[in-house]
């Protein structure tokens, strides 16, 4: 039976062999607050390509060290930190799946307590290894230190920086770059008039807003060549009023598409605090706007757990490819499961578990 969950889909120069990918997921599992991975991102990743995923995304890296949510991120700024995920992404290679990373700067949610293994949470106190925090204007994210507001020479710094990482990026064997201007993170704290209160070129009309994403953007592409795709992970709505809305994001995305952006990761809010009506699929119609509005490529996320779930949003042009968080790390095998129990015969099922899949 042919079901597009196990379509191959191309972009650029790449070929990924289903469209059942792992999103980016924070592990806070670098050991020396060093940026550096460790073996933990090895099996992690590795195990999420063993088991079938097309694409696996590796989480929110840190393109300068004040741009970590916490210091237990991944960053990307020296070739230390480069050569650590060389044999991360070798062996996804092996497996099959294509290997993508998140670049990411976490403005005024920066320098937090990591998610697990601390008793502190919220903002880190600089001297237990927190830092000042950046961002559009200093207006902070409610329950967070203030950050400060970040100049022109600044902004332009971030923008050289994300480059950079994308360089190093490739330098490791990635296949493509994903930069997060979702969840209240820096790229987004610009483009939403919630956080973003300035009256220079980065603030105001929505093209101004826009403005520093639109450069990150460019200088990727500038730095990585025209082979590579180039993802963005947007929040579709911000889900209070006065935030950004799916018109503003339709027409952010419009943008980004004139500029070769090739797949846009639909998520949504957390840019402030809000009511989110959270359940199966729950953000997929968002996807489904952009990509019917824009005619851009778009991946779908937030509670996709089954494996007809999946199919469907797929079969009814919702989006292009699906992104499954949680149930990766409940089941890291998801893509092999899907296949099985949609009866799909894969090519790619590992020899060590062919008895498995009889
Ligand atoms: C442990 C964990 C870490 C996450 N870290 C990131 C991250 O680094 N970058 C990001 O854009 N989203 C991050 N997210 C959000 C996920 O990528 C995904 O959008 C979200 O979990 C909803 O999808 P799901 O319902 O399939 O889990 C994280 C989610 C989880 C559960």
């Amino acid at each position: 039976m042919s079901h597009l969950l196990f379509e191959p889909l191309t972009l650029r120069g790449l070929t990924i062999r289903n469209r059942i990918w792992v999103p980016p997921m924070c592990q806070y599992s670098v050991e020396k607050l060093d940026g550096v991975a460790t073996p933990w991102h090895l099996v992690h990743y590795g195990g999420m390509a063993r088991g079938g995923a097309g694409a696996v995304i590796v989480e929110a890296t840190g393109v300068v060290p004040e741009g970590r949510i916490s210091p237990k991120d991944l960053g990307l700024w020296n070739d230390e930190q480069r050569d650590a995920l060389v044999p991360v992404v070798e062996f996804m290679h092996s497996q099959g799946a294509a290997a993508g990373i998140q670049l990411a700067h976490a403005g005024r949610k920066a320098s937090t307590w990591p998610e697990w293994g601390v008793d502190g949470e919220g903002s880190l106190p600089e001297a237990e290894g927190g830092w000042q925090t950046v961002a559009p204007s200093a207006v902070a994210f409610p329950g967070l230190a203030e950050p400060r507001a970040m100049t022109v020479e600044e902004i332009a710094q971030v923008v050289t920086a994300f480059a950079t990482a994308a360089r190093r990026a490739l330098d490791a064997g990635f296949d493509f770059i994903e930069v997060h201007a979702a969840h209240g993170y820096l790229l987004h704290e610009f483009l939403s008039p919630l956080s973003n209160l300035r009256t220079d070129q980065y603030g105001g009309s929505e093209e101004n807003r826009a403005r520093f994403l639109l450069e990150v953007v460019d200088a990727i592409r500038a730095e990585v060549g025209e082979a590579v795709p180039v993802l963005v992970r947007l929040s579709a709505t911000d889900w209070t009023e006065g935030g950004l809305t799916l018109d503003d994001t339709v027409e952010i995305v419009r943008k980004l598409g004139d500029r070769g952006v090739d797949l846009i990761d639909v998520s949504t809010g957390a840019n402030v605090p809000a009511k989110i009506p959270v359940g199966p699929g729950y953000q997929v119609a968002f996807a489904a706007g952009v990509r019917q509005q824009t005619g851009v490529p778009t991946a779908a996320v937030g509670m996709i757990t089954e494996p007809f779930q999946a199919e469907q949003i797929l079969a009814t042009g919702q989006a292009d490819v699906v992104l499954l968080g949680r149930e990766m790390l409940r089941d890291p095998n998801f893509a092999l499961r899907a296949a099985k129990s949609l009866r799909h015969s894969i090519s790619y099922v590992p020899p060590q578990y062919h008895r498995a899949h009889r």
